[in-house]
């Protein structure tokens, strides 16, 4: 799959995001050498992970088939689309399911998916830092990817919301360099 799915529902410039998201998993892609078959599992959760983003809530809570905030449902929602045009990847199924809180279960594609989102340069805010972060990935996937989980969940502890129960067992399970505390 190259391009969102015939049935995105997502603004112009909701778009480009998604474009940026996968032309940084792209610019991985190539810096690791990462073998074509695992390539694409990568890029197809780029573009489906945020394919509903801009759709009705009604849709949303339908396909997501819960209440929760507003904000989470677009990555269930999109994922039992997926599922339903005939994505069968669990690891690509589940990186879509759990991009906007984290998930303990990912495998790469997850990881990947959680780390672009939030590091492709349309996001200007501490760009400095973003591009550091983006630039190290692919030597130091394991580093980069628990300062992304820092940073998120830092901001999610700033503005005083709740935690997910699945974003502190993804933040529990992360790689540690040094130990496990
Ligand atoms: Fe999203
Ligand atoms: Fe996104």
């Amino acid at each position: 799959m190259i391009g969102l799915p015939e049935w995105a529902e997502v603004s112009a410039a909701r778009a480009r995001h998604i474009e940026r998201v996968v032309a940084l998993i792209e610019r991985w892609i190539v810096a690791m050498a990462i073998p074509e078959a695992e390539a694409v599992r990568w890029r197809r959760a780029g573009w489906l992970h945020d394919a509903l983003r801009d759709a009705p809530e009604a849709t949303l809570r339908r396909l997501a088939g819960d209440h929760g905030p507003r904000g989470l449902l677009h990555g269930p929602a999109a994922a039992t689309r997926a599922m339903e045009a005939g994505e069968r990847d669990p690891g690509v199924l589940a990186a879509v399911r759990w991009h906007t809180v984290g998930s303990a279960d990912w495998d790469w594609v997850g990881k990947v998916l959680y780390c672009a989102d939030f590091l492709e340069p349309g996001r200007t805010h501490q760009s400095a830092r973003r591009t550091e972060l983006a630039d190290r990935f692919p030597a130091d996937p394991d580093g980069v990817l628990f300062r992304v989980g820092q940073w998120r969940i830092e901001r999610l502890i700033e503005a005083g919301w709740q935690l997910p129960e699945a974003t502190w067992r993804f933040w529990n399970a992360l790689p540690r360099s040094g130990g496990s505390t």
